[in-house]
C-alpha cells in the first residue's frame, strides 16, 4: 500500500509527537525532514554541498535538537539548491511500500501534493515557546524571540513557504492535550483509509 501522511507547521507545534504517534498507531515509516534541513546546517561549509552529500551519520549527530540547529536549519532552507538537493529522498520515502509520515513545513504543498492525509499542526508562539524552554531550558523570552524569528523566516521565504495545504486538516494544539490532538490526527488518518 501506498499512503502519505503530510504533517506541516511551525517549530514545536507538536508535529514530531503527533507523527510519531501516526506511525506508530498504523505500522508507518516516519520521516522527520527538520533532520535533513538540521543536518546540512550544522555540517558547516558549503550549505548545498552539505546538502548534496548528506550520509546517515550526518542524521545521527546528537547536537541536532539545539535551538541554534535549528536557526541553522531555517538559515540554509531559504536556499533553492538545498531544497532541491533534499527532494528526491523525501518523495520516494513518501511514495515506499507501506505507508508513510513525513513532518515538516512543505510536504503537503510541494513534497506531496498527492498526500492521502494533510494536517496542519499549529499552536500559539506562546504556546509552542514554553513548550519549546520546558525542552531545553534557558531564557524563555530569548526561546519565544527565537521562535518569531523562526516562524518570520519559514513563513515569509520565497522557495516553498510555510503555510497549510488548501486541503489540510488544520489542528490548533494550543489548548488541546497531547492525547486528544493524537485522537484527532489517527481519526484523520482512519477515515482516509477506510476510503483507500
Ligand atoms: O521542524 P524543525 O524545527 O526540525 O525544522 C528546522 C528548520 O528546517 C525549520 O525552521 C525550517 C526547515 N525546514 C524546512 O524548511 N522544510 C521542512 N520540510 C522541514 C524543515
Amino acid at each position: 500500500m501506498i499512503f502519505t501522511v503530510a504533517i506541516d507547521g511551525p517549530a514545536a507545534a507538536g508535529k514530531g509527537t503527533l507523527s510519531r504517534a501516526v506511525a506508530a498507531r498504523f505500522g508507518f515509516a516516519h520521516l522527520d525532514t527538520g533532520a535533513l534541513y538540521r543536518a546540512v546546517g550544522a555540517k558547516g561549509g558549503d550549505p548545498v554541498a552539505a546538502a548534496r552529500s548528506l550520509t546517515a551519520a550526518d542524521l545521527a549527530r546528537d547536537d541536532l535538537r539545539s535551538l541554534a540547529a535549528g536557526q541553522a536549519a531555517s538559515r540554509v532552507a531559504v536556499i533553492p539548491e538545498v531544497r532541491a538537493a533534499l527532494l528526491e529522498f523525501q518523495r520516494r520515502f513518501a511514495r515506499a511500500e507501506g505507508g508513510a509520515v513525513l513532518d515538516g513545513r512543505d510536504i503537503g504543498t510541494v513534497i506531496c501534493p498527492e498526500a492521502e492525509v494533510k494536517l496542519y499542526v499549529t499552536a500559539s508562539p506562546e504556546v509552542r515557546a514554553h513548550r519549546r524552554w520546558l525542552e531545553l531550558g534557558g531564557d524563555e523570552a530569548e526561546v519565544l524571540a527565537q521562535v518569531r524569528e523562526r516562524d518570520a523566516r519559514d513563513m515569509g521565504r520565497a522557495e516553498a513557504p510555510l503555510k497549510p495545504a488548501a486541503d489540510a486538516l488544520v489542528i490548533d494544539t494550543s489548548a488541546l492535550s497531547i492525547d486528544a490532538a493524537v485522537a484527532q490526527a489517527i481519526a484523520a488518518v482512519a477515515a482516509r483509509l477506510d476510503r483507500a
